[in-house]
């Protein structure tokens, strides 16, 4: 009956068992792992257009083909999380329309510009370093596929800020002007990277549920505030401010404490009125229409060659 199979399900979230596509989920359960697979999936795809900026101005070959790397990972970031989202009944191209249609959401960090070479260390450092907090604990998640895709993507995610911080400490040793860049960088991505993790818990409508199904095993603020712990001796180390006069170690809580964040902001540019936003979409579905040839000529292939054991 319904009442044991939600039982059963109940059971296995308490003994942190993982659920697995085919096995019973509440509707809820699925509805909330669609919604933030896809909208993972969608930050990871237009998570390439920033640094995909400077592909063709990188300073140096090997700079190039870092990013070059870091970009592709990105994409491949993207199709895991599509991969993992098909598991529970949805198909990648309908929630591509939802993202081009704006009925769906991809990460606010994404709609700021990359102004200098510098943002691609500081979003490697920062955006990149926020991600690893928050994609760590997913790979606990309770929903099996999600977790499996997350352990990849957290290996690779780690490559990512590694670079990113290399890239600062170079510049940081370079002229006063680099400095200046990187510090620039720095204060105008350090907030937006404190809202990557999502609104305080006492505005997010997710958190509790997320964390009674064992989605999120730590909320909103938690992870925020270890990504700060984690970034403020980074910062010393490399010699740059954080733009917060009201950051400070609170010996008593054992954590820094830190000024409040825009919310206003955030919630502008989740709603589509940050810089970025208009570009971002309008470039995806760009890329979706003049891409449609390839998909029509792999799926013509794919037909052609059907139980021909060639492909
Ligand atoms: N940007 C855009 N929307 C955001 C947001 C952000 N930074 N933070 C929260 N939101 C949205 C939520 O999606 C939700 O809207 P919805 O109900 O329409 O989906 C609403 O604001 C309320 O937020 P909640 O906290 O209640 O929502 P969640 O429980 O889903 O928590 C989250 C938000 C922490 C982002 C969670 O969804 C999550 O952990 N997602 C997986 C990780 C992820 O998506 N990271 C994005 C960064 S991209 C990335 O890491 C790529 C790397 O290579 C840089």
């Amino acid at each position: 009956t319904g009442q044991e199979l939600t039982a059963d399900f109940d059971a296995r979230i308490a003994a942190h068992q993982r659920i697995e596509p085919r096995d019973w989920m509440p509707e809820g359960y699925r509805s909330t792992l669609v919604r933030q697979i896809a909208q993972h999936a969608h930050s990871e795809i237009i998570g390439m257009q920033p640094e995909g900026d400077w592909l063709t101005r990188a300073p140096s070959l090997r700079r190039k083909a870092i990013l070059l790397a870091k970009v592709q990972d990105e994409a491949g970031h993207g199709l895991y999380l599509y991969a993992a989202a098909e598991t529970l009944g949805v198909d990648r191209a309908d929630l591509t329309q939802r993202l081009i249609e704006g009925r769906q959401k991809y990460s606010s960090i994404f709609n700021y510009p990359t102004l200098t070479f510098a943002d691609v260390g500081v979003i490697g450092w920062l955006v990149d370093g926020a991600a690893i907090c928050n994609q760590v604990p997913l790979c606990r998640s309770s929903f099996g596929p999600y977790a499996r895709a997350m352990v990849r993507v957290c290996k690779e995610e780690s490559f990512h800020q590694r670079q990113g911080y290399e890239l600062l400490l170079q510049m940081m040793a370079g002229t006063p002007a680099q400095r200046t860049m990187v510090q620039d960088a720095v204060d105008r991505w350090w907030w937006p990277s404190l809202m990557m993790f999502g609104p305080p818990d006492a505005d997010s409508p997710n958190t509790r549920q997320s964390m009674a199904w064992g989605i999120k095993r730590d909320t909103n603020d938690e992870l925020r505030q270890k990504f700060v712990d984690m970034s403020v001796p980074q910062a010393v180390a490399l010699g740059v401010t954080l733009p917060d006069p009201d950051l400070a170690w609170n010996a008593e809580r054992g954590h820094h404490d830190f000024g409040a964040v825009d919310w206003a902001e955030f919630k502008r540019v989740v709603s589509g009125g940050g810089q970025c936003n208009a570009e971002r979409v309008s470039r995806r579905r760009a890329a979706h229409e003049e891409g449609a040839w390839v998909r029509e000529a792999a799926a013509a292939y794919a037909a052609k060659h059907q139980g021909t054991g060639q492909g």
